[in-house]
């Protein structure tokens, strides 16, 4: 067996490369889908790799989660800034969730240094750009343990 692990992505983040690359670099969420996936062969995980601007659809998926996955990596963009129905959608599907920005949203403007979900996060990584998706699949890992 293998651990399987959910890397979501919320809004805009489909936009990396041309979006503000001054704040989120010049990596494009492809570039970074296939780092996720060199960084899964590594660790022995299957990674399913995802994106999406809805909220509805971010909690539907956190939901379909449940059962599939053996925990979820999540760059809810703004939503983290904005949104109890996500935490409450992650305090619901009992999975370790790792938060995960691009940026480090702490030295950023006021509206992003409140997270509605850090508290039901297992922990957060942010501020290392892209580089911070394989360290979070790592945290997961060390997280998780050996795979029964
Ligand atoms: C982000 C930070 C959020 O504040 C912002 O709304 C994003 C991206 C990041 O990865 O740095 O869309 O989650």
């Amino acid at each position: 067996m293998t651990h399987s692990i959910l890397i979501l992505n919320g809004p805009n983040l489909n936009l990396l490369g041309t979006r503000q690359p001054e704040v989120y670099g010049p990596t494009t969420l492809q570039d970074i889908e296939n780092l996720c996936v060199t960084q899964a062969d590594a660790l022995g995980f299957t990674v399913v790799f995802a994106q999406t601007n809805h909220e509805g659809e971010m909690i539907d998926m956190l939901h379909a989660a449940r059962g599939t996955y053996d925990g979820v990596i999540l760059n809810a963009g703004a939503y983290t800034h904005t949104s109890i129905a996500l935490m409450d959608a992650i305090s619901s599907i009992m999975l370790p969730v790792i938060e995960l920005h691009l940026s480090n949203i702490h030295a950023r403007e006021e509206f992003r240094q409140t997270s509605y979900i850090s508290k039901v996060c297992i922990g957060q990584i942010c501020g290392f750009g892209a580089a911070g998706y394989p360290l979070a699949m790592q945290a997961m890992a060390d997280y998780l343990g050996d795979p029964l």
